[in-house]
């Protein structure tokens, strides 16, 4: 028998090690290299037998590429439309990660059923019947969704052949396997070897794919990192399990911007489109409770609305607490002397708490301006507008300063519903009009006038 050849990988990052060691050198966690069985590939996935592998592509002029077979499929579900850019791209591969139970499958399936094309819905998590107990939730007709559960992908591509659909759906990567590999299901390998076949088929084909991916306790896509530059699109699926609202974001989009988002609503019959998103605001807009104020903050590339809650009341002991959940504690008592000495705010004598709402911890400085609304709102116990946001940075001089990307912000704030967004006067915004009421605001004497 012929020796079986290993090497080490690491499951979180997939950089790859002669021997087995406790820290992974390029992502530094610890306990994620693992050993897998690698085998030579004498031959890979998709229609590797036929000659089509092995013809050889030549150069060509770019006025002569033909771009007309490549019109967008329209997925008849607006808000995903808009994340992708306008539709499907035909030989495109998306990747679609979120949590365990945010309603991927549910989103995934529903688009299945809607589409006029025929589409393959491949799920290696759940049965048949699972799956049309699901649809029957939905409650959508379709004629030309097939269902298959299978996770080979040598099988697939042979049903693939046989049904020629036009769209093919993948839940999930990580259940997927190929027979040119040995690892199991969900290694690094796999999903390297089968996300190629896959993108290898999708091309030739012009088919295009969509898979839905696991994700790492800590938000990432599960698998190699390499899996992110190897599909097209990257939509991440966001919200608390325990709420109905999910949004949908594009984390990378080689055919569309990554600035959209789509809102869904999950009830009892699958994902409803919350094409006016103001409807969310509203509904939790019964009562206005003083010390929130909402800020525009980006995550990483991505904007966000969060809620500021602040609490200052009168000290009970002689030195007075400051406690900062979700913000910097040393920011919250910059912010707080620069109340006391520009604004003239007594808070010296008084205990303020700051906390973000959700559990979530922001390091942007532009949420500044909220955490002073909020502050200043409930040292006044005067309700900040539900409809306002804030998005700038208080210098040690009481200035309101700007933020970086502040259209991407403003933007934002409108798609969301707000109807005024409060920036620096100093920010250098391209338009004057927009959805949205711009407040410019100076100082924080301004701030202080405009709110209260
Ligand atoms: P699912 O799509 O299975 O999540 P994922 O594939 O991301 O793991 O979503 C499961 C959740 O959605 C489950 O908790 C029940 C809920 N759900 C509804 O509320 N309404 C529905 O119509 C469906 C199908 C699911
Ligand atoms: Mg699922």
């Amino acid at each position: 028998m012929a020796k079986v050849k290993t090497t080490f990988f690491c499951q979180n990052c997939g950089a790859q090690y002669a021997k087995w060691q406790g820290q992974c050198n390029s992502c530094k966690e610890w306990n994620t290299i693992a050993e897998e069985v690698v085998q030579k590939a004498e031959k890979t996935g998709w229609k590797a037998e036929t000659p089509t592998a092995k013809r050889v592509a030549k150069p060509q002029r770019i006025q002569e590429i033909d771009t007309t077979r490549d019109a967008r499929l329209n997925t008849k579900n607006n808000e995903l439309n808009r994340v992708l850019g306008g539709g499907l791209v035909p030989g495109s591969l998306t990747l679609l990660g979120g949590q365990p139970g945010i309603g991927k499958s549910t989103l995934m399936l529903q688009i299945a059923l809607m589409l006029p094309y025929k589409t393959l819905y491949v799920s290696g998590e759940e049965s048949a019947q699972q799956i049309k107990m699901r649809a029957e939730r939905i409650n959508a007709e379709a004629e030309n969704c097939f269902i298959l559960t299978e996770t080979k992908t040598q099988n697939i591509f042979k049903q693939i052949e046989a049904i020629e659909p036009d769209i093919v759906i993948i839940d999930s990567i990580q259940t997927l396997h190929s027979d040119y590999i040995e690892s199991g299901a969900g290694s690094i390998l796999q999903i390297r070897e089968t996300t190629t076949e896959l993108i290898k088929f999708a091309k030739e084909t012009a088919t295009p794919v969509i898979l839905i991916g696991h994700i790492t306790k800590d938000g990432n896509i599960a698998g190699p990192k390499i899996l992110e530059h190897m599909v097209d699109t990257v939509l991440q699926f966001e919200g608390d399990r325990n709420h109905v609202y999910r949004i949908l974001r594009a984390h990378k989009n080689r055919f569309g911007s990554t600035n959209e988002l789509g809102i869904y609503e999950m009830q009892g019959s699958g994902l409803r489109e919350v094409s006016n998103p103001s409807e969310i605001l509203i509904s939790k807009n019964d009562e206005e409770l003083s010390g929130t104020a909402i800020a525009a903050t980006l995550e990483g590339m991505r904007p966000l609305m969060i809620e500021i809650q602040a609490l200052v009341s009168t000290a009970v002991y002689g030195t007075p607490q400051r406690s900062a959940t979700g913000y910097n504690a040393k920011r919250l008592n910059m912010i707080l002397a620069v109340l006391e000495k520009r604004a003239g705010f007594r808070l010296g004598a008084k205990d303020v708490f700051l906390n973000i709402t959700g559990g979530i911890s922001v390091d942007d400085t532009a949420i500044d301006l909220a955490v002073v609304a909020a502050i200043l709102s409930s040292n006044e116990d005067i309700a900040v507008a539900k409809d306002i946001c804030f998005a700038a940075e208080i210098g040690l001089a009481g200035e309101i300063r700007p933020v970086t990307r502040v259209e991407q912000r403003i933007l934002e704030a409108e798609k969301l519903g707000f109807g005024t967004i409060m920036i620096s006067k100093y920010c250098k915004i391209p338009k004057n009009n927009y959805g949205i009421n711009i407040v410019k605001v100076a100082k924080m004497n301004d701030v202080v006038e405009w709110l209260f």
